[in-house]
């Protein structure tokens, strides 16, 4: 078969298919690069520029936030950061003292191990986008409160169906069991793939924890190790990078 040949085959094979779905009542094909259109199951997917304005839109709707308590005490809203066309994106729990003074999320001690791991996986925080679950910080880093995560909570998901990765890495347990509706513990949920609306959820322990538990780092890397052949990322470094 010669390549003219191979070409008529492949034509007369899409046509075929475009006009089976026609008559199947399928009106059109859903967006591919560049474009934001309506998928056949209702989902809209935004192009580029969409994602990066609908985000900023969703910023502006947050506004000078007083829905929970923690506006008191916050020096900014730390809404999240990154790449809005990523098919990755992490999730923690709520900023620190610096991610509150930068507005910047993962910026400080725990930023620092994430950035690590990110860079092991062979990409950068440039390929990937980050946020947490309540986006002002407690007082003395307390854990969020139902209420918080409450007001919060549409906020995130505002960002994840802007975004729609492919993969969400929860860390940690706030990020987990609000993404996943669940009161389980992390040790349970962690090194499993979980699906949500279309979406993998992949929960490991947050970077703060590994900081106070390094022996863990090695359930972290399994993990990682799981996102990556998810992605099709190519295992090139080794453990010991994101565990030094
Ligand atoms: N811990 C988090 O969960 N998020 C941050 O942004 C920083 C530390």
């Amino acid at each position: 078969m010669n390549i003219k040949e191979d070409l008529l085959n492949i034509l007369k094979d899409t046509r075929e298919y475009l006009l089976y779905l026609k008559e199947t009542a399928v009106e059109e094909l859903p967006a591919m690069n560049g474009e934001t259109k309506q998928t056949f199951s209702g989902q809209v997917v935004y192009k580029a520029e969409d994602k990066a304005q609908k985000l900023n839109n969703l910023l502006a709707e947050i506004g000078d936030c007083r829905r929970c308590k923690l506006w008191i005490g916050r020096t900014n809203i730390v809404f999240g950061s990154g790449n809005p066309c990523t098919r990755l994106m992490f999730v923690g729990e709520g900023p620190g003292e610096e991610e509150d003074i930068q507005g910047k999320p993962f910026v400080g001690k725990a930023g620092a191990l994430l950035t690590n791991i990110i860079e092991a996986m062979g990409i950068t925080r440039d390929d990937v986008y980050i946020a947490n679950v309540i986006k002002c910080r407690p007082p003395k880093n307390r854990n969020p409160e139902e209420d918080e995560i409450s007001a919060c909570r549409p906020f995130l998901e505002g960002q994840i169906e802007i975004i729609r990765p492919q993969i969400i890495c929860t860390l940690g347990t706030f990020a987990t069991q609000t993404l996943l509706d669940t009161k389980s513990r992390i040790s349970e949920l962690r090194g499993k793939k979980h699906e949500k609306n279309g979406c993998i959820i992949v929960p490991t322990f947050h970077p703060a924890y590994l900081l106070r538990n390094p022996q863990d780092k090695r359930l972290v890397w399994e993990d990682i190790k799981m996102i990556m052949k998810e992605l099709g990322l190519k295992e090139k470094t080794k453990k010991k990078e994101i565990t030094k």
